[in-house]
């Protein structure tokens, strides 16, 4: 990345690139020398792809969608966990309109078909003194036959689901537009809106479930973003939050 000129404001824009670490790096490199406010770094394939909780996310080249959006967010600071769920909706969204998928969403942002995961996002921040810069980083899988021993059971791609294959470039283009009006709800209306169709697309609420900060029977997510978890000890409010990148 090197020497490519980072996107201006006037001209925010999708910068297309081959094999590279992780898009997020890319982001992020792009947003400290002044990239613009929904600048998308897009590759063909990753070598140091970054899930969430310090995993590994892996590809073979050419097969997922794999994409990262600077953004200089305009919200308060305990407020960005909210872009999670606007994310995930989005994808979601975008899935179903580009390939007839009706995914389901898994707290925090995990996007669903069946019991396997088709898509992951992970949030990741940058604050100083004197800005925050967010970056989302999403990777769908597209054109996947199989999956490495170890995902088997658990993944899945568009391709496995629908039999067919979709251009990356309509995913895309479904993605940003549905990101862009969860994102531009979120913060004109506040989290309301949001909550009401992550609910609607939940796959979580009313399940038992085992997340980082404890398990048990998800009930609701309240206004401020965080996950109800019904458990012996009564009821257990749970946080996610972007990670620091
Ligand atoms: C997860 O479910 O663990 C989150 C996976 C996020 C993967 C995407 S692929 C594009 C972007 N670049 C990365 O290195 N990670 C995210």
């Amino acid at each position: 990345m090197k020497g490519a000129r980072p996107p201006t404001a006037a001209a925010p824009a999708i910068v297309r690139l081959g094999a590279v670490e992780s898009t997020q790096a890319v982001a992020f490199e792009l947003a400290e020398r002044g990239a613009a406010d929904r600048t998308v770094v897009l590759a063909d394939h990753q070598t140091a792809g970054r899930g969430r909780r310090g995993r590994a996310w892996n590809d073979e080249p050419g097969t997922g969608l794999l994409v990262s959006i600077v953004l200089r967010p305009r919200l308060a600071l305990p407020r960005l966990p909210l872009l999670s769920y606007a994310t995930a909706i989005a994808v979601a969204e975008a899935l179903d309109g580009v390939a007839g998928l009706r995914p389901t969403l898994k707290w925090p942002n995990d996007v669903l078909v069946g019991d396997r995961k088709i898509a992951g996002i992970l949030l990741e921040s940058r604050i100083s003194a004197v800005a925050a810069t967010v970056v989302v980083g999403i990777g769908v899988n597209l054109t996947q036959r199989r999956f490495p021993a170890e995902l088997e059971g658990r993944a899945t791609s568009v391709a496995l689901e629908t039999g067919r294959t979709v251009e990356r470039e309509q995913v895309l283009a479904a993605l940003l537009s549905a990101f862009d009006l969860w994102r531009a709800r979120l913060e004109a209306d506040g989290f309301a809106p949001v909550r009401e169709r992550w609910l609607a697309l939940s796959g979580t609420i009313g399940r038992r479930v085992s997340v980082d900060g404890g398990a048990g029977l998800a009930v609701d997510v309240d206004l401020e973003g965080a996950l109800l978890l019904q458990d012996g000890a009564g009821l257990r409010r749970v946080l996610s939050g972007p990670i620091e990148g």
